[in-house]
């Protein structure tokens, strides 16, 4: 009765990640969608602390307190510290330590098992090079996102092959290992996962890590299901295989934003070609426009269509955002946001900046609406955009951001892109749109330069 009652928890739980989950896929739903899953982790956690107690047995519970409340401490301080901008860098350590956890239940169960119990060693060894692959993936990851390795891209000659002779010999040493135990094979196949996570991401840099990111997402994600396995923990099952699901399905989305192929990115260093070809902009001035030209572009044009980027979320500047379009869109300009899917710094940046202006979702494009908008649009306003609007992606084979899709906006009548410099952005390389004849600059903060704007556009009416 009692393990029925548990079980019935358990199943609660679950119906609660997948609610959680399906609300997380809009953005009026998804704070609704965060507490739903929430509350099932909180029920999650709370059973699987008691449940022992219907074997007879208990747990050590000291540990488990002191260890909960050392990871809620550490939770709820990095929660509330962590800057908007920052959030990937908080995910990609989160996750390693997923990664981490999976590593050391794969461990303790893989010495404690008997020898014979082919299929809980088979499964603990899996569970030992996912969480193991995971965790110095994601470390790294982390290092390359907050700035605190200084090169992005570390490529050894033939690195694609290095990392698939990882694998199989991963594989290979791991299957061994399931049919002839030993302490001294499983250190060496416990050092080669870990090592084979670094060689793994170390090559990819620039705009192809939020690929890694969620298929490191996955990964975890597919580590604490076959733990669940280990343990027969339903839950533990049911939410790996959320995670893993969903952070595969990610990936793809993003293999697709991307345009970058799934095996590419299985097999590490991919994104890795190529250097920027800045020299092409030699010689070349970009334009400034000044507060009242801009204003007035705007203010007496049909169409315009603003590309929020990483500088928005730096400057914070979605709400005067919205402030210049509810005063262009008063005057009859047709406003709308062109939202490209990997631009900021996460998964939907700019959808949830945006909501938190109460900018109205049918004004967000995606990206193959928003270019075929682009052509018939009178004023581009890029907002702290690089990377999604540069060129080279299509036209530059030896950029590394070449066969990303782009947001085309040069294909507009005007584009202005407000930044503070002529800083590249997260890939590192120029952006040769700054130098185009319909393409004019606006410096300064974005925050500064929109309420510049706002005023003059006030003052024109
Ligand atoms: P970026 O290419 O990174 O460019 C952002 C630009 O914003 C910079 O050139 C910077 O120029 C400007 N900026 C920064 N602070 C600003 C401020 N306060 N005011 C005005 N401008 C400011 O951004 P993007 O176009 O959004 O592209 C995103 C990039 O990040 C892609 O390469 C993508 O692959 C990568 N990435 C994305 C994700 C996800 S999942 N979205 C995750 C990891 C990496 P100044 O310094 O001159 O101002």
């Amino acid at each position: 009765m009692y393990k029925t009652l548990l079980d019935i928890g358990f199943m609660m739980a679950a119906i609660a990640f997948i609610i959680g989950l399906r609300r997380l896929s809009a953005p009026a739903t998804a704070r609704i969608g965060n507490i739903v899953a929430g509350v099932g982790m909180l029920l999650a956690i709370a059973i699987a602390i008691v449940y022992p107690l219907g074997n007879g047995t208990s747990n050590n519970y000291i540990w488990i307190v002191v260890g909960i409340a050392l990871g809620s401490v550490i939770g709820w301080i990095a929660a509330k510290k962590v800057q908007m901008t920052a959030m990937p860098e908080m995910v990609s350590i989160f996750n390693g330590l997923g990664g981490a956890c999976a590593v050391i239940l794969g461990l303790l169960e893989m010495i404690k098992t008997s020898a014979d119990n082919k299929a809980a060693i088979g499964i603990s060894i899996f569970t030992l090079l996912v969480g193991a692959v995971s965790f110095t993936g994601s470390i790294l990851a982390y290092l390359k996102l907050a700035g605190k390795v200084q090169d992005k891209h570390v490529i050894l000659p033939g690195h694609s092959y290095i990392n698939i002779v990882f694998l199989i010999a991963s594989i290979g040493l791991g299957i061994f290992y399931v049919l002839h135990p030993s302490m001294p094979l499983l250190i060496v196949f416990s050092i080669l996962s870990l090592v084979y996570g670094i060689s793994f991401v170390a090559p990819i840099g620039g705009a192809d890590m939020p690929v890694v990111i969620s298929l490191l997402n996955s990964l975890t994600g597919i580590s604490a299901a076959t733990a669940g396995f280990i343990y027969g923990n339903q839950i533990m099952i049911v939410g790996g295989i959320l995670v893993g699901a969903s952070g595969t399905i990610l990936t793809v989305l993003m293999c697709n934003a991307m345009n970058r192929s799934l095996i590419n990115v299985i097999i590490g260093g991919f994104g890795s070609a190529g250097s920027s070809s800045a020299s092409n902009d030699e010689g070349k001035i970009a334009k400034e426009i000044s507060s009242y030209d801009a204003a007035v572009m705007m203010n007496y044009s049909g169409s315009v269509m603003i590309v929020p980027g990483y500088g928005l979320a730096v400057a914070q500047a979605q709400k005067i955002c919205k402030e210049i379009d509810d005063l262009l869109s008063e005057n009859g300009v047709e406003v709308n946001y062109a939202i490209h899917p990997v631009a900021g710094r996460m998964p939907g940046h700019m959808n949830v900046l945006l909501a938190e202006a109460d900018v109205p979702y049918s004004k967000l494009k995606d990206l193959d609406e928003a270019n075929a908008m682009l052509p018939s649009t009178d004023v581009v306003i890029i907002v702290g955009a690089n990377d999604v609007v540069n060129p080279s992606a299509l036209d530059d084979p030896g950029s590394p951001v070449y066969g990303m899709p782009v947001l085309n906006v040069w294909k507009a009548k005007n584009v202005i892109v407000l930044k503070r410099s002529m800083s590249p952005g997260y890939a590192g390389i120029q952006n040769p749109l700054f130098f185009y004849e319909n393409n004019r600059m606006y410096f300064g903060d974005a925050k500064d330069s929109l309420s510049k704007l706002v005023t003059e556009v006030k003052a024109l009416n």
